[in-house]
């Protein structure tokens, strides 16, 4: 029903992408979104050895016969990745997507191997050498969503229809879109597809403290900031304690790593995201925490979304806006 180049790509029902999501997309999760009808993903980066990774898409594998995808973050561990990327070709993965850094290696170790090819970028220019390289799709992700942004502070509503124009390959939409109402706005900008990070750490699937959920929920517009600004990689977090002093550390630091790097370490995210505990570190999320009211399983989400977008279609076809 909202068949779109991106549903025929990656042989998947609704046209919606469960982003990466650093130490909270494991098999589970990626299951549940792919058996809802969407493209579930595993965040490689956050597992600690290529064999937990080998293990983790087993375990996919046995909750889920659709496609799904796996996620390499690989700018931000400053880790090597190739040989989780060898696994990812040797378990014939049927997506993986790429964010964070130059995609060049990683499309050409997959572009023998039948794996669709996603990356995720932030601007006309990342998005147009992502095509140039051999990307099935590209993801556009503006600057309202949650964990690592684009530098030029493009929202969602313009970023989209600026890369659709200039793309042949199609474009997914990401940032701030949580329902059906952003699913029908980003089609309307000519994406083919949305992405989510945040709406989906309130799910039901996501292990992880209930304090972060319970965090996302109650927050309102503006309790998200950019940390990491001064170092040239913005990254959006929910407003706490720690972000607040990560943010005193910036202004009197500067972009000096080593006076920040033990305040914006994976660690530290990971310490949030197990104790829910405001002094101990950050979480990531977007600005469309505001609209997020409910924890729901991912089917339900999956379900409201398209509900809720079939409704409005049924609506416009009648003229009625
Ligand atoms: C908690 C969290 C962790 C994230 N970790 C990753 C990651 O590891 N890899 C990645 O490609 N994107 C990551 N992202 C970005 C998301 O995949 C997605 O692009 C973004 O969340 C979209 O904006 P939204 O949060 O408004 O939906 C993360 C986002 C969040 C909120």
């Amino acid at each position: 029903m909202f068949q779109t180049r991106i549903t025929k790509l990656l042989n998947i029902k609704y046209p919606i992408i469960q982003g990466g999501l650093a130490y909270l997309a494991y098999a589970d999760l990626a299951a549940a979104v792919s058996n809802a009808g969407g493209l579930g993903q595993v965040t490689a980066m956050s597992l600690p050895s290529p064999e937990s990774l080998r293990n983790e898409i087993r375990k996919v594998k046995q909750l889920t016969n659709q496609p799904f995808g796996v996620n390499f973050a690989i700018g931000q561990h400053g880790r090597k990745f190739d040989h989780m990327v060898t696994v990812a070709i040797d378990e014939q993965v049927p997506v993986v997507s790429v964010t964070g850094g130059n995609p060049a290696g990683v499309i050409d170790m997959l572009k023998d191997h039948p794996i669709k090819i996603l990356v995720l970028v932030a601007s006309a220019r990342q998005a147009l050498k992502a095509q140039e390289l051999g990307a099935d799709a590209v993801m556009v992700v503006g600057q309202e969503g949650g964990g690592h942004l684009g530098r030029s502070d493009t929202g969602t509503i313009v970023l989209t229809p600026h890369v659709v124009d200039q793309l042949e390959i199609p474009v997914i939409s990401s940032g701030g879109i949580v329902d059906g109402r952003g699913l029908m706005a980003a089609l309307s900008l000519g994406a083919e597809g949305i992405e989510m990070g945040t709406r989906f750490i309130a799910t039901k699937e996501v292990q992880t403290h209930m304090n972060y959920k319970q965090a996302i929920l109650s927050a309102d517009e503006g309790d998200t900031v950019v940390i990491k600004r001064s170092l040239g990689t913005p990254a959006r977090a929910l407003r706490n304690a720690f972000t607040d002093k990560i943010l005193s550390l910036e202004e009197k630091y500067g972009n000096d790593y080593e006076q920040l790097k033990a305040y914006i370490s994976g660690e530290v995210n990971q310490k949030y995201i197990q104790s829910g505990e405001d002094s101990l570190g950050f979480g990531w999320a977007g600005q469309a925490v505001s609209r997020i009211h409910q924890i729901f399983s991912v089917k339900e989400l999956m379900d409201s979304i398209m509900n809720e977008a079939e409704q409005i279609r049924e609506k416009w076809s009648q003229k009625e806006v």
